[in-house]
């Protein structure tokens, strides 16, 4: 089945509005399988979530491993990510609270593995994601989607959806395999559904110190995306892929393992480095940060006294 990114067979909304109640929608996209997206999305939300803020993940893809890799019981997933899509249920409808404080999910459901057929048929078939967390009326301060190893209509969704793109990189020999059709289906995604679309950044994965190959692959990824490689580094720890099987994000099974420094230091960088995007974006633009800080306080002196 061939995604369409025919821009003008189903012209773009206007460029992404603030999404209602979704601070940053970031999707966790690599076409390539096992890499590390869905322990990325599990474990870098409980990071953020440890961190203070409120985070939705959003599980798209038919295998539901962010949702077992939470505790979610599959019968337990009264409306899922497949309803939300196909069937235009809301966000609130579907998300469900998980053991983390501050950390819900909108669980996957098997029906999933045929939503990419369904969908090709519905109307505004890219966007019904964007259209559900643009009706989204709860806040979150990040909503992370877990996409599955494609690059068909589900992702297409997330891409739309998203203000940028995480892309897990597992340290091996065909890591930059794909990579180059990753890019070009971001590409065609900015000019087509969603022009802001931004690379969040590329985390390498499943690093292992004892082999030589992890360093090269690193220093070539660095090469390839400059700085928007993380600094941080994800280990190849055993304590990570254990704890799946037992319901809960590594941070929490094991918080001293190696694999859960890293996934928390990654989100204090994912954080640090959002700050100093917004600074520098105030510095590029002062007269914007200027003409906020009037409104601010224009409506500061209009607005009634306490009492
Ligand atoms: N840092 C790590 N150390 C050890 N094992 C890991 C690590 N990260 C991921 N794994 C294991 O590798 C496997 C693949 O990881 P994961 O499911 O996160 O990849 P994925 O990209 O989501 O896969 P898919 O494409 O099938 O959705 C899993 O068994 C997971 O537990
Ligand atoms: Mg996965």
């Amino acid at each position: 089945m061939s995604t369409d990114l025919d821009p003008d067979r189903h012209a773009a909304p206007a460029k992404t509005a603030i999404l209602s109640g979704a601070g940053r929608v970031i999707a966790i996209a690599n076409q390539k399988g096992g890499v590390g997206k869905t322990t990325t999305a599990i474990n870098l939300a409980t990071g953020l979530a440890a961190c203070g803020k409120s985070v939705l993940i959003i599980d798209i893809d038919a295998q539901g491993n962010a949702s077992t890799g939470l505790g979610i019981d599959r019968r337990a997933r009264a409306v899922s990510a497949y309803d939300v899509l196909i069937d235009r249920r809301t966000i609130e409808e579907a998300a469900m609270a998980t053991a983390v404080p501050r950390l819900d999910i909108v669980p996957s459901a098997i029906d999933l593995a045929g939503a990419e057929i369904e969908l090709i048929d519905l109307d505004r078939r890219e966007f019904r994601l964007r259209d559900a967390l643009r009706r989204m009326s709860a806040h979150y301060d990040y909503v992370l989607i877990d996409c599955p190893p494609s690059l068909q209509l589900l992702t297409l969704n997330a891409l739309c959806a998203a203000d940028s793109i995480l892309v897990p990189l597992q340290c091996e020999f065909y890591a930059l395999e794909g990579l180059s059709l990753l890019t070009k289906t971001i590409e065609r995604v900015r000019k087509a559904f969603n022009p802001s679309l931004e690379i969040q950044g590329v985390v390498l994965t499943m690093y292992d110190k004892r082999n030589n190959l992890s360093d090269m692959v690193a220093t070539d990824v660095r090469e390839h995306f400059g700085d928007k490689v993380y600094d941080t580094i994800i280990p190849r720890n055993v304590r990570v892929s254990e704890a799946p099987s037992h319901g809960l994000p590594v941070l929490i099974y094991d918080m001293h393992c190696r694999g859960s420094k890293a996934y928390i230091t990654l989100a204090g960088e994912v954080l640090r480095r959002e700050r100093e995007n917004d600074l520098a974006a105030s510095a590029v633009a002062p007269g914007l940060a200027d003409a906020a800080a009037r409104i601010t306080e224009t409506s500061d002196r209009s607005a009634p006294g306490p009492n």
